[in-house]
């Protein structure tokens, strides 16, 4: 059995990990981590706050991390130093963040899965928009999540336009001179050593879970990919399949397209 720890375990992804490890008889739920609802049980598992104390104390082979933007980079650095293998689905990290966390795991020897979507759909919906860049010179994102969102844009939009520059790193804008007047209106703009020019638009409101669109235009068609999640279990089959993964091999892993 594979000894899990859920940090956020309180949160809508980290309850849904909970009863996903507790019914999966691979998995035993060795800790649970969350600010909130510190002392309450989860069959017999009591949450606990302090992180880094929770690991030494239970050890787990693997921790789950479903927590927020703000606290995410520092305890990846404690799951590194406590050589825990982590499987991160908290978006937020910046591409530094990123690199630096190659470095360190590679220094620790210790392995990690950072995965800013988890659902087969969504990594589909990435690999088709990378696929069709290579044949439209304009394409613009459109993210829709729920409005507790923290984060803009999302870290599955951050990812799908890195695929799409890795195939097309100068998409165009607007074919004239374009002005702002009401500032933002055109997105985010994403590029890398000032390549790519892809727009972002974040979308934030109640009734959505997460979805996206990624639209490509040339003269005379429009082709869209768009991705829906109507619950969160749909992500649950991909982090098992991280945390699997993770428990037989130790590497870097950033994407999880990378393990499909
Ligand atoms: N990778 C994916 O497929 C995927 C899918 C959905 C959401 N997310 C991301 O997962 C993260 C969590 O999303 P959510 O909707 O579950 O949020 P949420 O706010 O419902 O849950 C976050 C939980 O983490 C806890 N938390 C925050 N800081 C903490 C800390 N320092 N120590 C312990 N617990 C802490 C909070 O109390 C809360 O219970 C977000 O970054 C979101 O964008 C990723």
């Amino acid at each position: 059995m594979i000894k899990v720890g859920v940090i956020g375990a309180k949160g809508k992804m980290g309850s849904q990990v909970v009863q996903t490890v507790l019914n999966d008889p691979n998995l035993e739920l060795i800790c649970a981590i969350d600010k909130f609802g510190c002392g309450e049980k989860i069959n017999n598992i009591v949450i606990q706050n302090d992180l880094e104390k929770a690991l030494q104390e239970t050890k787990p082979d693997i921790v789950v991390d479903f927590t927020q933007p703000s606290v995410i980079f520092e305890n990846i650095k404690i799951y590194q130093k406590n050589n825990i293998k982590s499987v991160i689905g908290t978006t937020g990290l910046s591409n530094e963040q990123i690199q630096e966390i190659e470095k360190l795991s590679k220094e620790t020897n210790t392995g990690i899965i950072i995965a800013p979507n988890f659902s087969i759909g969504a990594i589909l919906m990435m690999e088709f928009a990378a696929r069709a860049s290579k044949y439209f010179s304009n394409a613009e994102i459109i993210e829709y999540h729920h409005n507790q969102k923290k984060d803009a844009p999302s870290g599955t939009s951050i990812k799908t336009a890195q695929m799409m520059i890795k195939n097309n790193d100068n998409f165009k804008l607007g074919n004239c001179p374009e002005t702002e007047t009401i500032k933002g209106s055109r997105g985010g703009e994403y590029s890398e050593n000032n390549k790519g020019n892809i727009q972002i638009h974040s979308v934030r409101m109640p009734g959505f879970i997460a979805s996206q669109q990624v639209i490509f235009g040339a003269d005379g068609q429009i082709l869209k990919i768009h991705h829906d999640t109507i619950n969160r279990e749909c992500y649950m089959s991909g982090v098992v399949l991280a945390i699997n993964y993770l428990h037989k091999n130790n590497e870097f892993i950033y994407g999880l397209e990378n393990i499909l």
